[in-house]
């Protein structure tokens, strides 16, 4: 059901965790199943996205995206960061059961949040990035998890 390297990111997840004092932090539910996402950035001056993490109750197709989705956006530029999208990081796993689609989009919708809390607080605009509509950040962060 699973490919190889969905199975290999769920055993292995890369860059969960947390980073103090991020860039911008992003957090998003998925309506569809109620899990929650979230994703820090570290961006540096010239805005190269230098660190990435993430921290999921998501399930474990949810964590072996957001571990691909960090990684192919880690190195690159926010602009780079754009293109990552949540059919890019599917194909870099060679796919999911569609039930499971879902899943994916909350590695993309959280990295978007987090893109769009640094562009707030860097007052400026990144290309094509929208306002995210998921971003649950308020209402959950009394409740740390
Ligand atoms: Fe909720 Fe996969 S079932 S993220």
């Amino acid at each position: 059901m699973y490919s190889e390297k969905v199975m290999d990111h769920f055993e292995h997840p890369r860059n969960m965790g947390v980073i103090e004092n991020p860039s911008g932090v992003g957090t998003v539910g998925n309506a569809k199943c109620g899990d929650i996402m979230r994703i820090f950035l570290d961006i540096d001056e010239e805005g190269i996205i230098q660190d990435v993490k993430f921290k999921t109750f998501g399930c474990g197709a949810a964590v072996a995206t957001s571990s691909m989705a960090t990684e192919l956006v880690k190195g690159k530029t926010v602009q780079e960061a754009m293109q990552v999208t949540n059919k890019v990081v599917m194909e870099a796993l060679d796919g999911l059961p569609p039930v499971k689609v879902h899943c994916s989009l909350l590695a993309e919708e959280a990295i978007h949040a987090a893109l769009w809390d640094y562009a707030e607080k860097k007052r400026i605009t990144i290309e094509g990035l929208q306002k995210p509509k998921a971003d649950i950040h308020e209402e959950e962060e009394k409740e740390e998890f």
